[in-house]
């Protein structure tokens, strides 16, 4: 049998305390084996390499016991164990994220928790939490050494306006959890192992009756209607546009999603609603403004960068690669910036002018990407004085979307 014990800086339960005295095996990170009693005859496996070291534990014959931090169940060593067909006794400690935001005294059902451990390419370990984070009012990220540490996400959170905090070491004694304020604090070394939470200082005990912890799904409802949304002279983009677009965006917890030409900003408040990180790009002050004041409105948080695309994107800094970029103002300078600059898995460009699509199709394909595209022209039912229903056109709208062979990874 093997028992995984979860340590937490607590004493050891009655039932761990067994299991640890009757181990022939007992396997855990240098500083876990040092925490507690294992027994003088059993075998110490020390996890570094953690496939190796499970190996050896599955291999063993009599009672092993693997220790582990916190939860084990959670974002831990248990997954590993079934993965390889053992079914544990697990006896778990309080998460680290738990006892980060109790620390704090912040009530942590309504949080993301995101891990930044892992091997994933082009950076999006850190990419994607960092992206959850700015994503969510409140957010805790698991940190890796080296790969992650907590000055890959600090800057961002603090910039953002969120309250950022350390929690170093919980549980041992010299557990630290710490206030972050300034940007040279953001940079500084940290010990291991370490959780990072971010809160939005205005809805850190959010009203709102949690029922499902973290990111809530899909909105309740997208595609909004453009009377959602403040615009000037109607530049936003039309419901049944946005609909199609939304869907070839993929916006969702993660993931980081750029509006450029943003109007109105619909299209980032949209993305911003399934989870993405959103950022608009508009020219005018006063328009930005009026993306903000959408933002708020409906309750997400956007990053507005005012200029002109795409010379704005290099004077944004700290700004995270994106995932995907909608293109609604700008024309095809902005997707050839945005298509080999940045490389988005995904591209979505509404044109009005014809002649532009032509030259989008091309350089979007010549930039790797897979293109097709459609012509939208809602018809939308509207009462005649008789009340009878007539269709009512909008503007045809072209819309190009290019996907790269790794977007849907
Ligand atoms: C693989 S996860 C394990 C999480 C663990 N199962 C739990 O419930 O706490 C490892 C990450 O948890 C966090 N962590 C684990 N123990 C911690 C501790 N004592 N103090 C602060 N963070 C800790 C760190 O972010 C670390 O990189």
């Amino acid at each position: 049998m093997i028992t995984v014990v979860g340590l937490d800086g607590g004493p050891l339960g009655p039932r761990a305390a067994a299991a640890l005295a009757q181990a022939t095996c007992v396997a855990g990170a240098l500083r876990h084996l040092a925490a507690v009693p294992v027994p003088a005859g059993a075998t110490r496996v020390v996890m570094g390499d953690l496939a190796a070291a499970l190996r050896e534990v599955t291999g063993h014959s009599g009672p092993a016991v693997v220790l582990a931090s916190g939860d084990p169940g959670f974002f831990g060593v248990v997954r590993a164990l079934r993965e390889r067909g053992v079914h544990p006794d697990v006896l778990p400690a309080v998460s680290s994220v738990a006892l980060a935001f109790a620390r704090i005294g912040v009530p942590w059902d309504d949080a993301v928790v995101a891990s930044a451990h892992g091997r994933s390419g082009r950076g999006r370990s850190v990419r994607r939490a960092l992206a959850a984070a700015l994503a969510h009012p409140k957010a805790a990220i698991l940190t890796a050494p080296v790969s992650a540490e907590p000055r890959a996400f600090l800057p961002a959170l603090l910039r953002a306006g969120r309250d950022v905090y350390v929690a170093e070491r919980l549980g041992a004694p010299d557990e630290a959890v710490v206030r972050v304020t300034d940007a040279a604090d953001a940079e500084r070394d940290r010990a291991h192992p370490n959780v990072v939470i971010a809160v939005d200082p205005e809805r850190a005990v959010a009203p709102a009756a949690a029922w499902l912890p973290g990111h809530q799904g899909a909105p309740d409802g997208w595609a909004l209607p453009e009377a959602d949304f403040a615009h000037r002279d109607s530049m936003v983009t039309k419901a049944e546009v946005r609909a199609v677009a939304l869907a070839h965006l993929a916006p969702r917890p993660g993931t980081v999603v750029w509006d450029v030409g943003a109007g109105s900003g619909s299209v980032a408040v949209e993305c911003a609603r399934f989870g993405a990180h959103a950022v608009a790009f508009e020219r005018a002050a006063a328009d930005c403004r009026r993306i903000r004041g959408n933002a708020a409105a409906h309750g997400v948080a956007v990053r507005v960068c005012e200029g002109e695309a795409p010379g704005v994107f290099e004077r944004v800094a700290g700004l995270l690669a994106p995932d995907a970029v909608f293109v609604g103002g700008g024309g095809p300078g902005v997707v050839a910036a945005v298509a080999e600059r940045f490389r988005p898995d995904r591209v979505v460009v509404a044109l009005a002018a014809l002649d532009r699509v032509r030259t989008v199709y091309d350089l979007l394909e010549a930039a790797g990407y897979e293109v097709a595209g459609t012509q939208l022209q809602p018809s939308r039912l509207a009462a005649l004085p008789d009340g009878s229903l007539r269709l009512a056109a909008t503007n045809p709208v072209t819309l190009l979307w290019g996907a790269r062979s790794t977007a849907a990874a």
